[in-house]
């Protein structure tokens, strides 16, 4: 086991779990900001389909429009405003038709047709298209940016670009997808996965499958943190049983077969692999303690094409997992609220916790609070 010192960091104060000013601050500084993982492509492979996602106050819609091309838009209609989709996900023929007076948009967002419009003198349709929101499409995941000019997603997110290549992520399919509300503050959620020192007395399914001294991370400072844990003896895959209910991802094989991985990438991602299937977890704010997990199970093609795939082996195992961490994430929120929480120091085993309070603490611009 490998593990960094955390130099006698101790937790942050509570105002940062609790406080609307704090909450604002991390909008200006990170939310506003940041690249945001908010779907899978996959689940926009066909021409016209599109998802709705609720983001930072804001509504998104993606689509694929009919050569294959992705977009991006803000859910507000041109005219007045309104909403443009209500569903979830669903697929548009030729246009994207805005329910309250029929304007419609092509699926690239350009203004195609307003009803008796025309005569109207300062209507000009060129100035009508829907609004765009930076976008990228990262190893099958789709990533928005509110900012104007955000910095590239391969300047903000270097140590991602072709680290996890050889996993061939974007052939991976989706399968499940389960979303959870947790009444906790999004970095406890954060912090939560980025330690194991609580696996053995929280999680006994999953430290007899990766005991807790098995970790150490090969990223440990900036805005991607984590590394490999490695399998015990009798455990094949992250499951119920330990045994593997998927085929091996990308071009793992040999002792690659024996770890698994887990990198927080700031603010809002994590990203699990495991030999036979990657696990995505985004997570976002919905207020200073309350957020929303979206987690997502993702399995090599063949495996999902063959008669047998059973993946409940694997979604079994999260679910439990993360309705452990969640439960106790909430008992941290409740006992930060009291008058007598206090910082305490981090254990050595939590030096990703401590770097990881490091990046937000840069992010928002607190020179004040040094962990
Ligand atoms: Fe959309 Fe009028 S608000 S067409
Ligand atoms: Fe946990």
């Amino acid at each position: 086991m490998t593990t960094r010192s955390t130099h006698n960091a101790r937790t942050l104060a509570a105002k940062y779990y609790l406080s609307e000013d704090i909450y604002q601050q991390e909008s200006e500084h990170i939310f506003e900001k940041s690249w945001l993982c908010i779907g899978s492509s996959a689940s926009v492979s066909e021409p016209g389909s599109w998802f709705r996602v609720e983001l930072e106050g804001e509504s998104i819609i993606v689509n694929r429009d009919q050569e294959g091309t992705l977009h991006a838009f803000y859910n507000v209609c041109s005219h007045r405003g309104t909403r443009l989709c209500s569903e979830e996900s669903g697929r548009f023929s030729k246009y994207i038709v805005c329910p309250y007076h029929a304007w419609s948009y092509g699926l690239d967002g350009s203004l195609a047709a307003a009803p008796h419009m025309d005569d109207v003198p300062c209507f000009n349709r060129d100035e009508l298209s829907l609004v765009k929101i930076a976008f990228k499409e990262w190893e099958g995941q789709i990533w928005v940016n509110f900012a104007e000019n955000p910095e590239p997603f391969e300047q903000a997110l270097a140590p991602l670009i072709g680290k996890f290549t050889r996993w061939r992520i974007p052939e991976l399919k989706p399968v499940h997808k389960t979303v959870y509300e947790v009444d906790a503050n999004w970095k406890l959620i954060l912090q939560n996965y980025s330690e194991c020192y609580h696996c053995p007395a929280l999680h006994p399914q999953l430290n007899r499958l990766t005991p807790f001294r098995d970790a150490s991370n090969d990223l440990d400072e900036g805005k991607v943190l984590g590394g490999p844990m490695h399998l015990s003896k009798n455990a094949h895959s992250m499951t119920m049983s330990g045994q593997v209910c998927g085929t091996p991802l990308g071009d793992l094989a040999g002792k690659d077969l024996r770890d698994v991985h887990y990198y927080v990438i700031f603010p809002c991602m994590f990203l699990s692999l495991m030999p036979d299937y990657a696990l995505v977890h985004r997570i976002a704010r919905l207020g200073p303690t309350r957020s929303r997990v979206e987690c997502e199970w993702l399995f090599q093609p063949d495996a999902v094409a063959a008669e047998n795939f059973d993946p409940s082996d694997a979604i079994e195992f999260w679910d439990v997992t993360n309705r452990q961490d969640w439960a106790i994430s909430i008992e941290s929120q409740r006992g930060i609220a009291s008058r007598a929480y206090r910082p305490a120091p981090y254990s050595n085993l939590e030096s990703m916790i401590a770097a990881l309070d490091r990046t937000y603490l840069k992010e928002i611009g607190d020179s004040t609070a040094t962990p």
